[in-house]
């Protein structure tokens, strides 16, 4: 079952997407050579927890930490370790709050100095299949033509988009109805309406799509070794259109306007 949203409920869910961004964006110059993967969790959790927030992934399943942190290789679901980020590297941060009911979700993939042009490509490639996606997210559209959008544009650019992973409704549960794959065929799955609240999320390779699980049970890495970046939002459907809501901006109040509540 889909749990639409009304606009208080959105509004809501913005302030807990909007320390997500906040805190995503405050870890980017700590992107550095020589940081500790494990010294920007601990950043992450700290500020979490100094905004009134919880850490959403911490013990969710087990997973030991506040941020998954996936180099290079690595898609999503690295833990942060002793290991130190190097020039050159590809750093996919994923992260998300618990606050005030509802979950906040969003993930980057930042350069670590200076990387590769193919490096380069792919990380700006995962950002933009992302917006690809957004575009879809119009009143009536149905939700594969969010993944058909993506798995268009990142093909385009001659990279891959994993099948083993998805996005996700999100709201009082870090992950809701409906899956929001990064591949399909459009015009299948539920229609797309107000309220309705997605974490978009593509995890794309530049090689082959196919995935292993590290021996920690929890990194996947591109089984062909290739690099892979992640970038997602979590995203509402309002009156006024598709809002971002894991930006650092304060939601404008004009894209919400009085609630309505719907479902
Ligand atoms: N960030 C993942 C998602 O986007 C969830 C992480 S689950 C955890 O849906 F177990 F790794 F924490
Ligand atoms: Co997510």
């Amino acid at each position: 079952m889909i749990v639409y949203k009304t606009d208080s409920e959105i509004k809501a869910m913005g302030e807990s997407a909007r320390i997500v961004a906040l805190i995503l964006d405050e870890l980017r110059p700590q992107i550095q050579p020589g940081v500790r993967t494990r010294d920007l969790d601990a950043y992450a959790e700290r500020r979490t927890r100094e905004l009134g927030a919880k850490p959403a992934f911490k013990g969710y399943r087990g997973y030991p930490a506040s941020v998954c942190i996936s180099i290079n290789e690595e898609i999503i679901h690295g833990i942060p370790s002793a290991r130190t980020l190097r020039a050159g590297d590809i750093a996919s941060l994923d992260f998300g709050v618990l606050y005030d009911g509802f979950y906040g979700d969003a993930a980057r993939s930042y350069a670590v100095g200076a990387v590769t042009p193919l490096a380069a490509h792919l990380i700006a490639a995962a950002e933009a299949s992302f917006h690809k996606g957004v575009e879809q997210m119009v009143e009536g559209q149905r939700v594969s033509d969010i993944s058909h959008a993506v798995q268009t544009y990142v093909e385009a650019q001659g990279f891959s988009v994993i099948r083993s992973f998805v996005g996700h409704g999100i709201g009082h549960a870090l992950h809701e109805e409906p899956q929001v794959p990064n591949f399909g065929f459009p015009g299948r799955g539920p229609k797309i309406r107000r309220g309705l609240v997605l974490a978009i999320e593509p995890m794309i390779a530049a090689g082959d799509w196919d995935v292993d699980i590290l021996e920690d049970g929890w990194t996947a890495v591109t089984k062909d070794r290739s690099l892979a970046a992640h970038y997602e939002e979590t995203v509402a459907l309002t009156e006024s259109g598709a809002v971002v809501l894991s930006r650092a901006g304060i939601p404008s109040e004009s894209a919400l306007r009085k609630e309505q509540p719907h479902a």
